[in-house]
């Protein structure tokens, strides 16, 4: 017979629904998430991205619609992209004061006091080269590249943004930018950092979304090495001292030991984005009936929570609002 002191019984936790629910450590909830959203200049209605299905560019009407809608399923919070009409090399739209992203901000703040508005500060969807700083003689140049973001980020909180997130990777944003909104009398406006961004293959669909591969090269004299995990530790530290109020790491899915790394090194809330390619491969599996979408949607959205982020970046969000709602049912 075996000698009952030689084992613990952890299935006992385990035994039924109830009692399963009671020692669950992490949950998600719609508070904790943010819908990327994909706006285009000019554009009437919607229009699908092939390669991410469900998601689609939105033109300023259908978008304010789309919000609507979404708000009442209890969406807290979206992070703006945009689709700007011309390109070049400043990206001089991406710091219009009427460019596409301003734009959308005022049309949903409109109706939408509450909404947390995000934006994605960058220059990669508004210059033909699409990198996210200025190229000079082949270069991505650094310094150069602060103004402009900053002029990009306070034109964002002008037209009522609540959070910027800087994600070009360049060094000093975070100060340039946190400097430029205090000047400015925008002082309670929020930094989110894409302090650990990879220099990943993962963000694939997105530039198809967006419109915004790099027409030479790659982007990784900026975005991070993905065999580095202590190198994040770095820019975390480095964004922080320069004033962002939350980080993010990026993507979420193969980088949950860095989020996991940090939860443990710093005190301010964390996000995770989901990106594009995560998304896509998702969508594709379950259309081959391969995997069950909504339980393995929800089962990484918990292990983005496990791993330590308090705000999730997901494509996947209205469908988890959906289905947080029928499970509250
Ligand atoms: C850059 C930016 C990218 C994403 C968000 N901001 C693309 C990139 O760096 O190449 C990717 C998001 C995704 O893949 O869902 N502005």
């Amino acid at each position: 017979m075996t000698d009952m002191s030689q084992f613990r019984r952890h299935r006992r936790l385990r035994r039924t629904p109830f009692l399963r629910d009671l020692v669950r450590e992490h949950r998600v909830h719609a508070d904790d998430l943010v819908y990327p959203m994909f706006v285009e200049e000019g554009l009437q209605g919607t229009s699908p991205i092939s390669s991410m299905p469900g998601i689609a560019r939105y033109g300023l009407d259908a978008l304010r619609r789309e919000i609507v809608a979404l708000s009442e399923l209890g969406l807290k919070s979206v992070i703006l992209f945009g689709i700007p009409r011309e390109k070049d090399e400043l990206s001089s739209s991406a710091y219009h004061e009427h460019g596409v992203v301003q734009e959308a901000i005022r049309a949903i703040r409109a109706e939408n006091p509450d909404l947390v508005i995000m934006t994605d500060v960058c220059l990669c969807e508004y210059n033909p080269l699409g990198q996210c700083g200025l190229v000079r003689d082949g270069k991505i140049v650094n310094d150069p590249t602060l103004e402009l973001l900053a002029k990009t980020a306070v034109s964002h909180a002008q037209a009522g943004a609540d959070i910027v997130a800087p994600s070009d990777m360049m060094d000093g944003r975070v100060a340039a930018i946190r400097q430029a909104l205090d000047a400015h009398g925008y002082e309670d406006v929020i930094v989110l950092s894409y302090a650990v961004k990879y220099a990943s293959s993962f963000y694939g669909p997105f530039r198809e979304a967006a419109d915004s591969a790099p027409q030479f090269g790659d982007r990784k004299s900026y975005q991070m090495d993905p065999a580095n995990g202590r190198e994040a530790m770095r820019e975390a530290r480095s964004d922080l001292e320069e004033g962002a109020d939350m980080i993010m790491v990026k993507p979420a899915l193969a980088y949950m030991d860095v989020t996991a790394r940090l939860r443990e090194a710093v005190d301010v809330p964390i996000a995770t984005y989901n990106v594009s390619g995560e998304y896509s491969m998702v969508k594709a599996a379950a259309g081959h009936g391969w995997i069950d979408e909504r339980a393995v949607v929800m089962e990484m959205m918990t292990s983005f929570k496990r791993a330590g982020a308090d705000l999730i970046l997901t494509y996947h969000a209205p469908d988890v609002l959906r289905w947080l709602r029928e499970e509250a049912r």
